[in-house]
């Protein structure tokens, strides 16, 4: 696998293998890659004639320095298992390459997408994705780019922010990989003690049994009875739960036949948010 830190040295290569007709596969990570990262590379490789995974944990995008900070970091792992699927391309800038000595977001209107959950509680988050996002876009000049849907809310934001830029780039939203247990992976989860580790499947089983309600129960209810299980939970604590329209994110507030909905849902085990989506229909 060849890496790459310095841009330039970046962009030089890409371009010579794009001159040769390749098509690239990107898959952005912010590193401390696991299987469901693993899968996105996967799919890249089958489906492109070179993939580039990015590692760059994003300044911008945190609302908060003690979760960057403390945001794990395991380049050397990280390297070894993309080897070991024979990823082509590691690029892996400093944030200065990224940002010069300017670490700031531009703004952005993903026509209200933003405001809503993950926007609505971590101030600037999308602001900030969107700005690495369309940087590393328009170094990588990717023909197609893998996001899973753990983050659903941000697939959606990529998909408009290529829509509203006009870029050429093809997204793809992959299925949530999770541990056998249910829980959604996440690079967060290697933070969690041993106590949350084991309360955290909780929130999927939840997910699930709330999904099976629908039908006797209306939205507002379901809603309720979520947070009343958070409530009685010892370890866990509801930031979160919300039934919203697929496509626009909003809050529902009954269902209609022909509208596909998402609940979303975001949890601290202790000082770890977890996040976390499914499908809302009746199956
Ligand atoms: O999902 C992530 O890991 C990050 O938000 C992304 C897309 C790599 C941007 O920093």
């Amino acid at each position: 696998m060849k890496i790459f830190k310095s841009k330039s040295d970046f962009k030089d290569y890409i371009s010579s293998e794009k001159n040769k007709g390749k098509t690239i596969g990107f898959v952005p990570t912010m590193g401390a890659l696991h299987k469901g990262h693993l899968s996105l590379v996967e799919r890249a490789i089958k489906k492109n004639d070179l993939t580039v995974v990015s590692i760059f944990v994003n300044p911008t995008q945190f609302d908060n320095k003690e979760d960057l900070d403390k945001y794990p970091k395991t380049f050397e792992k990280d390297v070894e298992l993309l080897e070991s699927i024979d990823c082509d391309v590691l690029f892996a800038p400093s944030v200065s390459e990224i940002y010069d000595d300017n670490v700031v977001s531009e703004t952005f209107d993903f026509d209200g997408l933003e405001h809503q959950m993950e926007g609505k509680f971590r101030d600037g988050h999308f602001d900030g994705v969107g700005t690495i996002v369309k940087a590393l876009f328009e170094i990588v000049e990717p023909n197609t780019a893998y996001f899973g849907k753990k983050d659903f809310q941000q697939l959606q934001i990529i998909k408009k922010l290529v829509q509203k830029l006009n870029l050429p780039v093809k997204i793809k939203g992959m299925p949530i990989f999770r541990e056998k247990d249910g829980l959604a992976m996440s690079s967060r989860n290697t933070r969690l003690t041993e106590e949350h580790r084991k309360a955290a499947p909780f929130i999927h089983k939840t997910l699930k049994k709330a999904r099976k309600k629908i039908g006797t129960k209306n939205v507002i209810e379901i809603t309720e009875w979520v947070r009343k299980q958070f409530k009685k939970h010892p370890l866990l604590e509801l930031e979160y739960f919300i039934i919203a329209d697929e496509k626009t994110l909003q809050t529902a507030t009954e269902f209609e036949s022909k509208k596909r909905y998402r609940a979303f849902i975001a949890v601290f085990a202790g000082e770890i948010r977890l996040i976390d989506n499914v499908r809302f229909k009746n199956n």
